[in-house]
């Protein structure tokens, strides 16, 4: 798989030279990237397999104009067989006739079967592709994106790419193989006959440009209801106790319904256009025109125009050459419309995933980054930081600095960005000014991944997989032994309820860990971060699921491990707080104060109100 992965700088490479050619029709879509790059991109996935590629082209090669030897061979059969009354001629050109059929039919076969694996190549890749952009963004690109919606686009529109490459390669070639033999043949038949079809094919491409144009927008519509509706539908099943709890059902399916009748009712606009495919039209015109004037030569094969006679040998044997022809310029009309069905939709969802890859993406690796072995020292000089989708600083003017072996409490009101600090300590987002030092070194010059591996984070919103607890406490390490996983659980207190379960540490925990109550979740996830032997160990309120007696035992236990390294402890739990070297106190994204807790119970406000709201503070500090 690896080696059929096409690089991004590779394809832009090649859009660049052909896009220069100018072969394919833009829509006039708001779509940032066009129907062009779109196309050669897919071109360029494409091809990455030469044979494969080559072998399609060689079959549609082949089979195609076999395909159009037949009705010259019927003429022939027709002109020196049966009207000849020539037995002999009507055996032989009947059994060519046969023998090429089979041998059309064989190509056929074989071409078939590579589009399909072409396809399947292609739609492979996009995904790979697609996952690795999606797991290497930023974390600001997750909060601007939709969970339903990306994964709308990892099924439905990179399976319309494989739509529309399969048969759509193959119909494709065959539409061009078919309009070029269908001219020669006509050519041959009469070269008069052919200069009108060649005057007569611009209004056909024209009349098929115009439909066209008409379909892309409606398709880049039709993937964004879908990638709607799917969004609506993941957030509802993820939310479903919300939407119980609150007695919603009934909204959220009136919700859905209006959502889905939208994206139906977009087929069936799609089916109106479809339905009135007026190159259609504009071809039973061109037929008409071919067949009269076959019609008219095949009885007047001299045409006198003024003084200019003009002959042409026009007999039956071309006269039916031609009907069989005519008969057969509906095909390519419709094959041209299937071929725009499944890649207008194929390339509305191509540009979708283009404009994703394209993002920028994290240098999570950053190769050319330090990786120093990490003691723990931090400092904070004067970090400001606002999200990207927001013009308000979350944190602002912080300076701190914290020695290894520290334990650092962080406490402040509800969005006062003490979340927000550790986000910026695992380089999840970089600071909008000031800088951080981790052991004198800006983390900015340190490689993510190394970083991250230094420290371990216990988030407010736990995270667990739908596997085994044994899988989501291991699952920051490469390699772990049985003790280890029991030491850490006895540290976490996971111990106490996996010791109680049938499977014990093999237990599902069903999706996110529905199965456990809240506390055991933080256990766990406590757990996974001590297996990591982290040099730096991040609790972001980590324990207020867990009762006061427990967390008592957890803090002493994480106390005795994390010695000679560093903790930052978002709590409002005094016995934790109590254990820390210095408090951090955050308010309105500033550091209010610092110091211990006896030091801010008497001399700070914010602190105060939190843990002793009834304790009033001196008169000139109050002021403040
Ligand atoms: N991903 C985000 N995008 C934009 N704004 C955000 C994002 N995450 C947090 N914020 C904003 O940043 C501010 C600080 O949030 P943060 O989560 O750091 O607060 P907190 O102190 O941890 O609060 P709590 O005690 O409730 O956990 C809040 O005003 C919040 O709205
Ligand atoms: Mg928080």
């Amino acid at each position: 798989m690896q080696n059929y992965l096409i690089k991004n700088s590779d394809i832009m490479k090649i859009i660049n030279y052909l896009s220069k050619l100018d072969l394919v029709q833009d829509s006039p879509d708001t779509n940032s990237n066009s129907n062009k790059e779109a196309f050669f991109w897919v071109f360029g996935l494409l091809t990455q397999r030469k044979l494969l590629f080559m072998g399609i082209i060689a079959g549609i090669m082949i089979h195609q104009p076999l395909r159009f030897i037949i009705p010259v061979l019927i003429g022939k059969l027709l002109d020196s067989g049966v009207e000849e009354k020539n037995e002999e001629a009507v055996k032989f050109y009947a059994l060519i006739i046969l023998i090429t059929a089979l041998v059309s039919a064989f190509f056929d076969l074989v071409m078939s079967w590579l589009n399909e694996i072409a396809a399947n190549d292609v739609e492979l890749n996009t995904r790979s592709i697609y996952f690795k952009s999606i797991q290497g963004k930023s974390m600001s690109f997750h909060d601007e994106s939709k969970l339903g919606e990306l994964m709308a686009i990892a099924q439905q529109d990179i399976r319309s790419l494989y739509s529309a490459l399969a048969p759509g390669i193959r119909i494709l070639g065959e539409a061009i193989v078919t309009m070029v033999a269908y001219t020669v043949i006509i050519f041959m038949q009469s070269w008069l006959i052919g200069i009108i079809f060649l005057i007569m094919i611009p209004f056909w491409f024209q009349s098929i440009k115009k439909y066209n144009e008409g379909l892309n927008p409606l398709a880049v519509n039709q993937q964004n209801y879908f990638r709607s509706l799917s969004s609506h539908v993941q957030e509802n099943f993820t939310g479903s106790a919300v939407v119980r709890a609150f007695s919603q059902e009934q909204k959220e399916i009136e919700l859905f319904k209006t959502k889905n009748n939208t994206y139906t009712k977009s087929w069936e606009e799609r089916g109106k256009i479809t339905a009135m495919y007026y190159p259609m039209l504009v071809s039973y015109f061109i037929m008409g025109i071919l067949f009269l004037c076959s019609a008219y030569l095949v009885i007047n094969p001299n045409i006198i125009i003024g003084d200019l006679e003009i002959k042409q040998d026009f007999g039956l044997e071309q006269f039916t050459v031609m009907i069989v022809l005519i008969i057969q310029f509906r095909s390519p009309t419709f094959i041209v419309r299937n071929v725009l069905e499944f890649w207008s939709l194929g390339l509305a969802g191509v540009k979708k995933i283009q404009s994703i890859i394209t993002e920028a993406e994290e240098d999570v690796m950053g190769d050319n980054l330090l990786k120093p072995d990490i003691i723990g020292k931090i400092v904070f000089n004067d970090v400001d930081f606002k999200y990207d989708n927001s013009d308000n600083y979350v944190l602002k003017n912080i300076s701190f600095h914290a020695n290894p072996g520290d334990i650092i409490a962080i406490v402040g009101p509800t969005g006062s960005g003490k979340s927000t600090l550790l986000k910026l300590l695992t380089r999840l987002y970089d600071p909008t000014s000031g800088s951080i030092k981790v052991d004198e070194i800006d983390i900015l010059q340190i490689s993510p991944e190394h970083l991250r591996k230094s420290i371990a984070v216990v988030e407010q919103d736990i995270f667990l997989f739908s596997s085994t607890i044994r899988d989501n406490i291991t699952y920051a390490v490469d390699s772990y032994s049985e003790d280890d996983l029991i030491r850490v659980s006895e540290l976490a207190k996971v111990t106490e309820f996996v010791d109680q379960l049938a499977d014990g540490y093999d237990t599902m925990i069903g999706e996110r860990g529905v199965r456990l109550s809240g506390g055991q979740r933080q256990r766990i996830a406590m757990a996974r971060a001590l297996l990591v032997n982290p040099k730096i160990l991040l609790l972001d309120d980590s324990t207020s699921a867990v009762d006061a007696k427990t967390e008592d035992e957890i803090v002493s236990a994480i106390h005795e491990l994390m010695k000679g390294r560093t903790s930052f402890i978002i709590t409002n739990r005094l016995n934790m707080i109590k254990k820390a070297n210095h408090v951090l106190v955050f308010d309105k994204g500033k550091l209010d104060a610092v110091g211990n807790h006896s030091e801010l119970l008497t001399q700070n406000k914010i602190y105060r109100r939190i843990f002793d709201p009834h304790m009033e503070l001196p008169k000139q500090e109050e002021d403040q």
